[in-house]
């Protein structure tokens, strides 16, 4: 079977009678000309409850406010609507990050900075985010919050079912998640309040995003 989780080439395009115009559209430099921002995806990937959505949002607004003009992407939102044939198996994973990472290009080349939030549990899923994007659109943000500490939180009370045996391949305790080895940045949101995390998100992101 071929393997499409990469966009498709020019031949393999014709080959499946498939003739892209990207090359006749407006581009990504006259919509970031327009929007007066550079594009960038910033993607927050760790457990289930390690702050990964808080993020997001203290993270658009702040950005909003300055006059970036954002998208937020996250994983409850996405597997609601045009994710929701998705489960969590290893292969709906994949299938799931693959289309977040192409609905991110769309925004990227529509020149808008998307914040990402998804667990994204495994290198082989952020590096195929990042080969779809492009490595240098590509912001990783580990939320290294521990396991102990998203567990005690809770919030949506999916740890004590998955204990219970009522969630199969639940992130943490019966899936696995391979914590990033190099993120751009690693912020544990046991230790720093949301506006610290987000002064250090601001701190990676400004200088990218200014015109
Ligand atoms: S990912 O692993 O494919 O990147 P994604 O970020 O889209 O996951 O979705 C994670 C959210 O789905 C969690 O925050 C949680 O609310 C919900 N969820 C439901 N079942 C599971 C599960 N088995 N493992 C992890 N998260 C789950």
């Amino acid at each position: 079977m071929e393997d499409y989780t990469l966009p498709l080439v020019e031949g393999e395009c014709r080959e499946r009678n498939v003739y892209p115009i990207f090359d006749r559209m407006m581009n990504r430099e006259d919509k970031e000309q327009l929007l007066k921002q550079h594009s960038v995806l910033v993607w927050l990937t760790g457990l289930s409850g390690s702050g990964k959505s808080t993020l997001a949002i203290a993270l658009e607004r702040e950005l909003h406010q300055r006059g970036f003009l954002c998208r937020i992407l996250d994983g409850d939102n996405i597997r609601s609507g045009i994710n929701n044939n998705l489960g969590f198996s290893a292969t709906d994973r994949i299938e799931n990050i693959r289309r977040i990472a192409e609905v991110g290009k769309l925004f990227i080349e529509s020149g808008i900075i998307t914040i990402a939030a998804f667990i994204s549990p495994n290198d082989y899923i952020r590096q195929l985010v990042s080969s779809i994007i492009g490595k240098e659109n590509f912001l990783e943000v580990y939320l290294s919050t521990s396991l102990e500490e998203c567990e005690k939180r809770d919030v949506k009370g999916l740890y004590a079912k998955a204990r219970r045996g009522e969630i199969k391949d639940f992130t943490g305790i019966s899936a696995p998640f391979e914590a990033p080895v190099n993120p751009d940045l690693a912020i544990d949101t046991s230790v720093l309040s949301v506006e610290e995390a987000v002064y250090q998100l601001l701190d990676l992101i400004l200088l990218k995003i200014k015109k």
